[in-house]
């Protein structure tokens, strides 16, 4: 495994700028996610680590050598693509195999049947390893492209969205078992999401990318608890921060600048108050979890009710906030000052 690293890395397709001057450092052994929502150049900076596409400026290295003119094949990245792309005509055994038959290479069909069978049995696909690939669903393609990258042992891997095909149930337990396969293998691995769960669970640190841009770099709690602006923390935290004026809700010792509150779950506490301005307006049942629609004024707070909570729609309660996030009119957290 090796380190990665990008330096002013920029790249454009004609009038629209994919990435740009990305700087970002993947230690060796680090699972760094980069997590941002669509056309945010998540899938553009994987084709350009992998070579695939070429950087219009800044340079790529990887394992410490300069990478960045250098073919695809040259760069020994792993990469699980977004649509999955499997030889057809083969067996999933035979897709998973590839990489390991390769001229340069050239392993020993017994060592190719372990390591096949192992990785397959983690991806819960051994049942299917002699179905065509047209033969199978599209959660277990997408699982037989993972497998065709973890046979092998490139200088890093490099997954864009490998479990977004799936169900809930089985992307839960893949992204245990990846977040484990990556810490038994010790392996570097770029993996882009945009879903905040995955980036919360698998990373070491997550980068929050935005129109190309790279705009925070931390561990999920740093990302989580101390977001730059209002644009990370609205990516991270189910459900999403309530943002509401500063002047919305009563706050203890704000300061002047602050002009946006962040209030999460954690931050709200109600209270019933029949003299309260605020209403519950909607209880939306998902199961796991009630979210409470509350109406303050003209503005909304949605929470997680308290299980054991009676509170019905209708009824008027009090919000208190205990340490919310502020932000200034850019839309900038101002840190704590303690
Ligand atoms: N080959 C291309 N030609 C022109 N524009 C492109 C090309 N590939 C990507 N783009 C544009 O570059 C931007 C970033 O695209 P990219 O595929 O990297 O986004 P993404 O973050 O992977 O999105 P998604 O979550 O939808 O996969 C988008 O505006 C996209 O339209
Ligand atoms: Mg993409």
């Amino acid at each position: 495994m090796a380190e990665v690293i990008l330096q002013g890395v920029s790249k454009s397709y004609r009038d629209t700028r994919a990435v740009t001057d990305m700087d970002l450092a993947i230690a060796d052994g680090e699972f760094l996610v980069l997590l941002g929502p669509t056309g945010a150049g998540k899938t553009t900076t994987l084709r350009l680590v992998a070579g695939i596409e070429k950087a219009d400026a800044g340079r790529i290295l990887i394992g410490g050598e300069d990478m960045t003119s250098e073919p695809p094949a040259a760069r020994d990245v792993a990469f699980v693509f977004q649509q999955y792309s499997l030889y057809p005509h083969m067996t999933a055994y035979d897709n998973m195999a590839f990489p390991l038959r390769s001229p340069a290479r050239r392993t020993n069909e017994n060592v190719i049947r372990d390591k096949v069978r192992k990785i397959a049995s983690l991806l819960r696909i051994e049942h299917k390893l002699e179905n065509k690939a047209t033969r199978l669903s599209g959660g277990e393609m997408q699982r037989v492209a993972i497998g065709r990258a973890l046979v092998r042992d490139p200088s890093v891997y490099l997954m864009d969205e490998p479990l977004s095909s799936l169900d809930a149930k089985l992307r839960t337990e893949l992204r245990l078992e990846l977040k484990r396969i990556q810490r038994e293998l010790g392996a570097t691995i770029l993996y882009v999401t945009h879903d905040q769960i995955e980036a919360m669970t698998l990373a070491d640190r997550i980068g929050v990318i935005r129109d190309g841009s790279l705009v925070q770099l931390g561990t999920p709690r740093e990302v989580y608890e101390r977001p730059h602006d209002t644009y990370v923390a609205s990516r991270l935290g189910s459900p999403a921060m309530n943002l509401v004026p500063a002047d919305a809700l009563p706050l203890d010792a704000a300061p002047a600048s602050a002009a946006t509150i962040g209030a999460r779950t954690e931050h709200i506490e109600l209270t019933r108050d029949h003299g309260s301005g605020a209403t519950i307006e909607r209880i939306e049942h998902l199961g796991d979890q009630n979210h409470l629609h509350i109406a303050l004024g003209e503005h909304k707070l949605v929470t997680l009710a308290d299980p054991l909570s009676d509170l019905a729609v209708g009824d008027r309660v009090a919000v208190r906030l205990q340490d919310p996030l502020l932000f200034d009119n850019a839309g900038r957290r101002i840190a704590e000052t303690a």
